[in-house]
């Protein structure tokens, strides 16, 4: 049986999809600014072990930083330009901790899939890291965060580390036939699929085993309304400007 779900259909991607510098505050705001209730976006740990958000492992597609995000400590990754990459009006935008994201998605009611995003080897201790703090950064919410990963280690340590916090795991690239057995073992909540991998009978067989399934990168609106008659239940969307809440 399905519990009770709180998270809307739409989590804007990385925080603002297209329209902003990804994983940034000011992406947090543009989906505020498009009447977004939910926002996906990526934490790793620096060298330090300060949860941060960034998508790669790496400093140069994102900033104007150089090399492994690992091999930095938060307070020279704080000093980092985030946002000239993608326009020149986002420039200081600066790549900012989990703990402030999560005090702006608190304070705007902005609910929160937190994707745990290790670096190669961090695995377990980046989602023991990020769970603990997800659990002491939301404490008494209502809605919790929803951690995900593709790191079945660090999904593992995060089970492990909050149990309480609801879990999905994300795939890619193939549909699992163990599924069912994954989904059971890491007492998940939801599976995070890429949407191409999809099926209506596919979306069925999860749901009907008690899962939520939430599909990854959607942004044609024919296809959002398509999956939604499946019984999908989020999309994960760039196209903040064209699939509206
Ligand atoms: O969590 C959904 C989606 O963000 C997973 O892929 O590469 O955009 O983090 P990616
Ligand atoms: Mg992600």
């Amino acid at each position: 049986m399905l519990q009770p779900w709180p998270y809307p259909y739409l989590f804007a991607h990385r925080g603002g999809g297209r329209l902003a510098p990804e994983n940034t505050l000011a992406g947090m705001a543009t989906a505020v600014q498009h009447g977004y209730g939910a926002v996906e976006f990526d934490v790793k740990l620096s060298r330090d072990g300060v949860s941060f958000l960034l998508h790669d492992d790496t400093l140069e597609r994102t900033s104007n930083g150089q090399g492994l995000a690992a091999t930095q400590d938060i307070a020279a990754l704080s000093r980092l330009d985030a946002g000239s990459w993608f326009a020149p009006r986002f420039a200081g935008e600066p790549l900012p901790t989990f703990a402030s994201i999560a005090a702006y998605c608190r304070a705007h009611r902005l609910l929160a899939n937190v994707e745990i995003k290790p670096c190669p080897g961090r695995e377990a201790e980046t989602g023991q890291a990020v769970a603990t703090l997800a659990a002491a950064l939301w404490q008494g919410h209502p809605a919790p965060p929803l951690l995900s990963s593709f790191a079945w280690e660090a999904l593992l340590a995060a089970r492990d580390a909050a149990p309480q916090l609801p879990r999905g795991w994300l795939i890619e690239e193939q549909w699992p036939q163990d599924w069912a057995q994954r989904l059971a073992a890491l007492q998940a909540v939801s599976l995070h699929s890429d949407h191409l991998l999809l099926t209506a009978e596919r979306v069925a067989a999860v749901r009907a085993a008690g899962y939520r399934v939430l599909a990854y990168t959607v942004n044609d609106a024919a296809r959002a309304a398509e999956l939604r008659q499946w019984g999908v239940d989020g999309i994960f969307t760039d196209a903040l400007d064209v699939i509206r809440p």
